[in-house]
């Protein structure tokens, strides 16, 4: 979101790692609480709300649509809702930020609405495919216009009439479904999506949590328009995909326990917790229980030796987000790990295959990149420049690098990691990090 140059410098941790940590909350479910809350009747709190600027980018661009949003102290909201049909027209373009969230789920909901709307984001967010979510939008009838070659900013006629649709998702994505059930609710009749691989699900479950609607099971989901959201409280769990990097940094540093509270364990985001286990990890599971609908459990993790794996090509949407510190993990564990069937990676915040392999041979780690994936040589991580091309989480993975490497790990453009997860080098330095920034 920010062009400010920001470079950090990831030193090798003195002692073990140790404490007791709890990250924000999730990204996820921060969007698409603020999104529901808006268009519901009456008023709703969100707890635990992702303090970060991409979910900060979606609360404020319903605020430019008429929604009072109140912030009685940080990670809490309280949103007045308008109704499905009380949104504003907005006097500006709509900036999404570096949001991918954002802007995919918002095409969709704004797709439904009486008046015209633009959206826009960062330099990231700019080259991020939005033919994936217009193609079927339109199809329900929507009216919307990119850039060339389907990139932002969109603009998104309003005042038409959206008709319910079926559809088979090309790609396993919950941003795509998401907007298009978003765009389901001012549509008439059914629409239904099906995925080619099952994906997060937290649109489904917060719908039905706003009293709408939805019949859903892994990789279908089904709803009609015609209904109501009403007020709700929801309580947003920790985001697993920021507890990632202590998970893994606790893995690799000798010694090192730490225990991450409150985490989110939703099934179709924890697939770097079956992969990590698979290359020998110790992370126990405590006081599981459920929060805002949500499975959480204390996530206890200590030091283990990992060796390579061949990722299962199967949990690759349930840990998408994680491969940046996937890789991490590979390059400092025993022999090869194979990632295979990954190809979405390129189209992230970064291409996150290409930026973490020229990141990682900097750091003396040979590695394979293939078209959908990586072969990564287990190794000696070795002090140098690394340059995260203002991806948040490749930010983040290369502070976790520099623990283990031989010198410092000079890390550049580390501004967007505010995007997700603005006390990062805060909460890292309290348990053992030496991250200068
Ligand atoms: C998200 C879905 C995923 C994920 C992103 C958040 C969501 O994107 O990578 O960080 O909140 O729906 P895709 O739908 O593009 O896979």
């Amino acid at each position: 979101m920010t062009s400010e140059h920001v470079d950090w410098i990831s030193h090798a941790a003195a002692a073990p790692l140790q404490g007791e940590i709890t990250a924000p909350g999730d990204k996820s479910v921060s969007h698409r609480a603020i999104m529901l809350a808006a268009l519901a009747q009456g008023v709703s709190q969100i707890d635990g709300f992702l303090e970060g600027e991409d979910t900060r980018a979606t609360a404020a661009i319903f605020a430019r649509m008429g929604v009072r949003i109140e912030t009685p102290s940080a990670s809490r909201r309280i949103v007045h809702g308008v109704g499905l049909q009380g949104l504003s027209a907005p006097a500006e373009v709509l900036d999404c930020g570096n949001a991918g969230t954002g802007m995919r789920l918002l095409a969709g909901l704004l797709a439904g609405q009486a008046f015209d709307s633009s959206l826009t984001g960062d330099d990231s967010l700019r080259r991020r495919p939005m033919r994936r979510v217009i193609e079927p939008l339109a199809a329900m009838g929507a009216r919307i216009e990119s850039a060339a070659g389907g990139l932002p900013p969109l603009r998104i006629a309003g005042g038409v009439a959206l008709r319910g649709i079926d559809y088979a998702l090309p790609v396993a994505s919950a941003q795509v479904k998401s907007a298009i059930l978003l765009a389901g609710l001012y549509a008439r009749g059914e629409t239904c999506v099906r995925e080619p691989h099952p994906t997060r699900d937290y649109t489904e479950r917060m719908l039905s949590a706003f009293g709408w609607p939805v019949i859903f099971e892994p990789g279908r989901a089904r709803l009609s328009g015609g209904h109501q959201l009403r007020a709700t409280e929801v309580s947003v769990p920790v985001d697993f995909s920021s507890a990632a990097f202590f998970l893994v940094a606790a893995s690799l540093v000798p010694g090192s326990r730490l225990l991450l509270r409150a985490v989110g364990l939703n099934p179709r985001r924890t697939g770097l917790l079956q992969a990590l286990r698979l290359m020998g990890a110790d992370i126990r599971e405590h006081a599981p229980r459920e929060q805002g609908g949500e499975r959480v459990a204390d996530l206890e993790v200590r030091h283990a030796r990992l060796r390579g794996i061949d990722v299962p090509v199967d949990l690759v949407p349930d840990m998408i987000d994680e491969f940046p510190i996937l890789f991490i993990a590979a390059a400092a564990a025993e022999g090869v790990t194979t990632v295979r069937g990954a190809a979405e990676l390129r189209v992230k915040e970064s291409d996150r295959l290409a930026v973490m392999a020229t990141g990682l041979r900097q750091l003396g780690i040979a590695l394979d990149e293939t078209p959908d994936g990586a072969r990564i040589h287990g190794g000696s991580l070795q002090g140098g420049a690394v340059d995260s091309h203002g991806d948040h989480r490749i930010a983040m993975s290369f502070a976790v690098a520099g623990l283990l490497a031989s010198g410092p790990v000079r890390i550049a453009e580390c501004a967007n990691v505010a995007t997700s997860f603005p006390g990062f080098a805060t909460l890292a330095n309290a348990c053992g990090f030496a991250l200068q920034t």
